[in-house]
């Protein structure tokens, strides 16, 4: 199908600087493989899997056919009080990809309703459980995990924060773990296991038993990749258990593949008791998202309530699509056909090495990276934050490139099916541009 695009005035552009961009428009018109095409007709590299979610990479036939196949059979499913095969089927292989004994997945339509959707999962559990005084949620300076009210509230950005008032009450956040002393570090930092103290502070401060849990993306993706310490999620888990606070890892990014396992929980050998996740799900093919919980949490929400009634009064008219499911399941085909988790784990250290010989290019301040995911820092030369990053990733996109900008940061996650020599070309493109910085 094509589109005339006689008007670009309508359409509000959702974190866009939408002024400018309809001065100098970067429209994409098609995708294939590890590229796009703009309406110039010029070929663009996908340095950033679009926004993380084409792992798999552009135009693939299998989930295309499947989301038509299953829209002919059936189109849409009412999810309450009903179901259809696919959701089954999509929520048994989610759960077989998650650490053993988180098998039960809820269906949503993006990262950010998978958010609130485990902010309600740890407050209905802790009711069940007889603690409902468990309100308090914890999250992390420079955290991004949606732009719901939940997710903003979370959120430790504080552009994504500042003009929408004081969100939901009771959220403390612990600081980041971006540290001058570890940059350039290629993997998981030395320093930094310390910062998770600020866990056994926040829960001394406000109450352990005030707390309902913690939010924790493996790798704080949108803020620039900034990889765990070595220890610090472990000791996050610790102070968890001591406390009986959940741990939430947010794998909307890590999820499916990205750090060379399913999941950064398996990567860094850290067993969450919430997974959220959306984006690679359906490869970004359909909108949607899923919340994996551990067993002892649905079973204590389904025995708090008696007889045949409901147990969770949540969800959404799109829970768990036919279309995004039936993407959903062609997607975990060709990452188990294709091994694609694998292949990021062994693509890693040459993408890695690759990033990192950048390390001389002036206006890069700092590099970091884990398995397919990489971030750098521009210096902002005196510029307010995020001005020069929005001009490179203009330089970026016309010279071919296309990679998530958050700030003066950038991010680069190609799709997992990338050669060798689209990471050299991603870079090369890297090193050229930002040369000129
Ligand atoms: C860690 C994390 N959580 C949540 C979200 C929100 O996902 P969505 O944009 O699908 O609502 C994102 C999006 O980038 C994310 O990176």
């Amino acid at each position: 199908m094509k589109y005339a695009t006689n008007s670009l005035e309508s359409y509000w552009m959702p974190f866009t600087s939408n002024r400018d961009f309809k001065a100098h428009p970067r429209i994409f018109v098609r995708g294939e493989g590890v590229h796009y095409w703009n309406h110039e007709g010029g070929q663009v590299i996908d340095g950033s899997s679009g926004l993380f979610c084409c792992a798999a990479g552009h135009g693939r036939r299998e989930i295309a056919d499947a989301i038509s196949n299953q829209i002919m059979e059936l189109d849409y499913g009412p999810p309450f009080q009903s179901g259809h095969p696919a959701q089954f089927e999509l929520a048994r292989r989610v759960a077989a990809l998650t650490p053993e004994g988180i098998d039960k997945v809820f269906f949503t339509n993006s990262g950010s309703e998978s958010i609130d959707t485990a902010i309600k999962i740890s407050l209905a559990y802790h009711r069940a459980r007889g603690d409902g005084q468990r309100m308090r949620m914890v999250s992390r300076e420079r955290a991004y995990h949606g732009v719901n009210i939940g997710g903003t509230s979370l959120s430790g950005l504080v552009k994504n924060r500042e003009a929408f008032g004081v969100g939901m009450g009771g959220v403390a956040h612990m600081r980041h773990t971006w540290l001058a002393e570890n940059r350039f570090t290629k993997g998981q930092p030395e320093h930094g296991a310390e910062l998770a103290e600020d866990l056994e502070r926040i829960a001394s401060m406000y109450g352990p038993d005030t707390i309902a849990a913690v939010f924790i993306e493996p790798i704080a993706g949108s803020t620039g990749t900034l990889v765990p310490p070595v220890g610090y999620l472990e000791r996050v888990r610790e102070i968890c258990d001591k406390h009986g606070i959940l741990l939430v890892f947010d794998e909307v990014i890590t999820g499916f593949g990205r750090t060379g396992s399913a999941f950064g929980a398996q990567s860094f050998n850290v067993k969450p008791d919430i997974m959220t996740m959306a984006k690679a799900l359906t490869n970004g093919n359909q909108p949607m998202g899923a919340v994996a919980v551990d067993d002892t949490i649905y079973d204590t929400i389904c025995d708090a309530t008696s007889g045949a009634g409901i147990e969770f009064f949540h969800g959404y008219t799109y829970s768990g699509h036919p279309a995004a499911c039936a993407a959903g399941i062609a997607t975990m085909d060709i990452y188990e056909r294709e091994g694609l988790f694998d292949r990021a784990a062994e693509l890693s250290p040459y993408f890695l090495d690759a990033m990192f010989s950048l390390s001389d290019v002036a206006s890069i301040t700092d590099l970091r990276g884990y398995g397919m995911l990489a971030g750098f820092d521009l210096s902002p030369a005196d510029q307010p934050p995020g001005v020069r990053g929005l001009e490179a990733q203009k330089k970026l996109f016309e010279a071919g490139l296309h990679i998530k900008m958050t700030g003066d940061s950038g991010i680069v996650a190609p799709p997992l099916v990338a050669e060798k020599e689209h990471i050299d070309e991603i870079c090369g493109i890297l090193r050229q541009v930002l040369s000129t910085f």
